[in-house]
């Protein structure tokens, strides 16, 4: 059985359905089972990071685990897991951890918390693998509304480019590590296959939509405020700002091969991601094909067009 922690985010929604679809036994955790829209065919059970009790229970019977978390809970949710772990006889533990972990110049807030669930998850004493991807190609999804409502996207550090990462390759590294041996003490970072900026982001989603869309330059300060009035607190607001602006830093622009080194297959480029999620830039009212959580940084990254700097 395994174990899998942030079933209904992004990568947690890719790796259900790709264990489901290789047959092995799932159970799935989420906070919410009733809202959650996981598939049939998996057991689905409610589990909080922050709550040593029930990890203890949603452990049971479980040889292997995927470990997403978020936020300044990392370090706390990341011992909680792995001690639950530890106790339950777990054979193997993957952590979803961040690229940036494995930049040591990187002391900024999100690297900082992953290193500490990556420290607590070592000394749990459980066999690990650390899946450390570099930026979701899925972020551009905070750039749908304007894309839809005005055929643009705004952002800031557009100098910047970042080798993003399709989450349905996360998920399948992560599958091979659940499911096959030889991957416990190792690390993997994971890129796209290509850096990009988010200029030509936009354009590659142009091509995909078959519109024109505008790339806008956000200034930082006003990228802040954004993020500060979705109600995101103002700590986050500068951690989420600090891990943005490394895209400016060669470190993100990097092309790693760990993808097809591990899955066989080789990266999916950025304008296949934008085909798959074409529907979420749809112009006209098309909803999401499926339910999206509201994510770890709940929606946190949509630019208003009011803050735009131009
Ligand atoms: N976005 C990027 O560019 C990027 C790059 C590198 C690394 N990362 C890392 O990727 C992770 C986020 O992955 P994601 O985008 O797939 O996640 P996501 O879409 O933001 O989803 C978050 C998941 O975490 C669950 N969750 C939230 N709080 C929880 C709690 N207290 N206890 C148990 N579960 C909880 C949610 O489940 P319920 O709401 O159903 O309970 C949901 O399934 C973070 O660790 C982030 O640092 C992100």
């Amino acid at each position: 059985m395994i174990l899998v922690t942030g079933a209904t985010g992004t990568v947690g929604r890719e790796l259900v359905g790709r264990l489901l679809a290789l047959g092995v036994p799932v159970r799935a955790t989420t906070r919410r089972p009733d809202t959650a829209g996981l598939p049939d065919g998996i057991e689905v059970v409610r589990a909080d990071l922050g709550d040593p009790d029930g990890l203890a229970d949603a452990m049971r019977g479980v040889d292997r685990v995927f470990l997403l978390s978020g936020g300044p809970e990392i370090p706390t949710h990341d011992a909680n897991l792995a001690r639950a772990a530890d106790r339950a006889g777990v054979g193997h533990l993957v952590k979803l951890s961040s690229g940036r972990t494995g930049d040591d110049t990187a002391t900024d807030p999100i690297p900082t918390w992953h290193r500490a669930g990556e420290q607590a998850v070592r000394d749990s004493g459980v066999a690990w693998t650390m899946v450390r991807p570099l930026g979701f190609m899925a972020n551009a999804l905070h750039w749908a509304d304007s894309i839809r409502d005005q055929g643009a996207v705004y952002a800031p550090f557009g100098q910047g480019r970042i080798a993003v990462v399709d989450p349905h390759d996360i998920a399948a590294v992560a599958a091979k590590a659940l499911t096959t041996g030889g991957h416990e003490g190792e690390i993997y970072t994971l890129s796209g296959p290509e850096p990009l900026s988010p200029g030509e982001q936009t354009a590659i989603l142009a091509g995909v939509l078959g519109r024109p869309l505008r790339y806008v330059e956000v200034e930082p300060a006003a990228a802040r405020q954004a993020i500060i009035d979705h109600g995101v607190p103002d700590a986050m607001a500068d951690a989420i700002m600090a891990l943005r602006a490394t895209a400016l830093e060669a470190f993100t622009s990097v092309v790693h091969p760990t993808v097809e080194r591990i899955t066989g297959t080789p990266p999916r480029p950025f304008r296949e991601w934008a085909e798959h999620h074409s529907h979420h830039f749809a112009r006209a009212d098309a909803p999401p094909k499926r339910p999206r959580s509201g994510g770890i940084y709940g929606g946190i990254a949509r630019e208003s067009p009011a803050t735009s700097s131009t």
